[in-house]
């Protein structure tokens, strides 16, 4: 029977509910969006310090989830200001006042990044066939709370709800990524992991990290010490940037940095309980002057080499005719294989310019020796003889558009930024999609530039970002599984500054999100714009600086 005191205070309790629960209210603002997603009536309030009614709510787990449940309770400790026990449970359904993480149940055809979410009054129920689609449903339910759950301190007076609702999701693509040039200019490891951060909130899971390019050699490589202690640094900030915009000057006038191994360890921690794959980038034969100015025996010419040109084009490259270049490279790449767990290494290959090689007795007796006609033969005889080093260390090669010319063994993959997409795939390669037109977040977000902090040049609004297809359209369906993914790339000449890097990446990154997690059929602008302004709330509460939509509103875009 029902009991009217009871039935009036309920009636009492959803009349007090904010209009955004009403029924006819606007789905929630969960960004990437869902690929299936129900509302149901009420809500589930988040008691961190319970009441008279009811005791502190709690997060249980199975054996698999324990580390994405301590992962949930410390974000919500930052922001609620109250610790969350996690504990161990044999429960495989919805548990009163609790929000469960279990694999029990999980729907496999899900695949191991999905995950169901149900949210009911009573409380919270996430199921994954794996850890890592617990822990996008994870990213979903703190979606589900206000933005404040983002805060990094506690946020009083806020009221933890979160609608109900039943999710089913797993990601479109398996590699959604962002690629930050740490070269031009250096960012800190704590810096790095606000992008993680940031990344994770979006379902991102390749953080392609560019380490070394002419500007600057950032990781520190044991048995070669003058890369970092000669080739991670530079006298001038270079690009007529203003040196007061980066903090990146050491006491002793030197301008750079370089990560520890331990700090590349770290960091690498970090991302794998985030579920984010750590691709480095060592860029050869060409971008390689900050290498070659610690050693120059490498070059063609044997140097010297610097750093501190400003601005115009340098790309040193290695001498392809010396055999010890290849046992440097060979040496370097066995502790980047130490370092990084992932199964791809980035070997670069973009842009060599060949003056020096044409000129290069080596260069050319090796042309000679191997019936190589051209100098871009000669790179494809470098690359693949990197291949089989990186083979060798049970990894697979993965560089820019140009290491396609020639030929490759079949499971190196191609990251297009220049085409060659639709070739690669038709034979056999893997493809990462990230072309200049719509995945270069270096360039300008709007047209006027009187608005905007100098960047590179091009344009590339959100909306184009958010209306980019990953897959070609000229690829047949039997070759669309090559394509793994996309990523956007971050190319930091002119952000010398983290909020400056943030800038160019917040929002198109969310808009990029969603382009490689949702369902094709779901992309709907007017929908993602109304999401929008709560997710830029969110990045907001994680202290990530973003692009205001109405213009160059926020002037924290750089040091300046
Ligand atoms: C590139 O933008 N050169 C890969
Ligand atoms: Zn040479």
């Amino acid at each position: 029977m029902k009991h009217p005191i009871r039935t009036l205070i309920v009636a009492a309790f959803l009349a007090s509910l904010p209009a955004v629960f009403a029924a006819d209210a606007n789905p929630p603002a969960i960004v990437p969006l869902p690929q299936k997603m129900e509302m149901h009536e009420g809500v589930f309030t988040l008691r961190p310090q319970g009441g008279v009614f009811h005791g502190r709510t709690k997060i249980l787990v199975d054996s698999a989830m324990q580390e994405t449940g301590q992962y949930l309770a410390s974000r919500l400790a930052k922001s609620t200001g109250r610790a969350f026990a996690v504990n161990n449970t044999a429960q495989t359904d919805l548990v009163n006042n609790a929000i469960l993480l279990t694999a029990s149940g999980a729907k496999a055809d899900l695949g191991p990044e999905g995950y169901e979410l149900v949210v009911e009054p009573g409380g919270v129920v996430i199921r994954a066939i794996d850890p890592a689609g617990a822990f996008y449903g994870v990213q979903s339910l703190l979606q589900l709370l206000p933005p404040e759950v983002f805060a990094d301190h506690h946020v009083a007076g806020v009221e933890w709800i979160i609608p109900c609702v039943h999710i089913e999701d797993q990601p479109r693509f398996k590699w959604r990524g962002f690629m930050l040039d740490v070269s031009r200019h250096f960012f800190t490891k704590t810096e790095v992991e606000q992008i993680l951060d940031a990344m994770a909130l979006h379902k991102l899971n390749s953080f392609h990290w560019h380490l070394v390019d002419d500007q600057g050699w950032r990781v520190e490589i044991k048995k070669y010490p003058r890369l970092t202690q000669v080739g991670g640094w530079r006298k001038e900030i270079g690009f007529k940037l203003d040196p007061k915009a980066s903090t990146a000057y050491g006491p002793d006038g030197r301008y750079g940095g370089f990560y520890t191994q331990d700090d590349i360890r770290e960091i690498v921690a970090y991302a794998q309980a985030r579920h984010i794959n750590i691709v480095p980038e060592i860029e050869m034969p060409g971008h390689s002057t900050a290498a070659l100015m610690a050693y120059p025996e490498f070059s063609c010419t044997g140097g010297p080499f610097t750093t501190d040109l400003p601005g115009g084009i340098f790309n040193g490259i290695y001498c392809a005719g010396n055999e010890q270049t290849f046992a440097f490279v060979e040496d370097v790449l066995a502790e980047i294989c130490d370092l990084f767990p992932g199964k791809y290494i980035h070997v670069g290959g973009d842009e060599v310019l060949p003056d020096n090689w044409k000129a290069c007795p080596k260069c050319q007796a090796r042309m000679q020796q191997e019936g190589l006609h051209k100098e871009a033969d000669l790179e494809n005889y470098f690359i693949r003889r990197i291949e089989k080093c990186v083979n060798a260390h049970g990894r697979n090669l993965i560089g820019w558009s140009e290491i396609r010319e020639g030929g490759l063994a079949q499971n190196a993959a191609i990251m297009d930024w220049a085409g060659g997409a639709t070739e690669a795939a038709m034979a056999g390669h893997d493809v990462v999609m990230s072309p200049l037109a719509d995945c270069y977040f270096d360039h300008y977000q709007s047209e006027d530039h009187s608005t905007e902090p100098h960047a590179i040049g091009g344009f590339l609004p959100l909306s184009q970002v958010y209306a980019y297809e990953p897959v070609p359209a000229t690829l047949d369906a039997k070759y669309q599984s090559h394509i793994l993914g996309a990523q956007a790339n971050e190319w930091t000449e002119y952000m010398p500054s983290l909020k400056h890097v943030e800038y160019m990446a917040f929002p198109r990154l969310c808009a990029l999100s969603e382009v490689v997690w949702s369902p094709k059929s779901s992309r709907n602008w007017p929908d993602f714009t109304r999401r929008l302004p709560v997710d830029c709330r969110r990045l907001e509460m994680l202290g990530v600086n973003y692009r205001h939509q109405t213009g160059n509103t926020n002037p924290a875009y750089s040091a300046k």
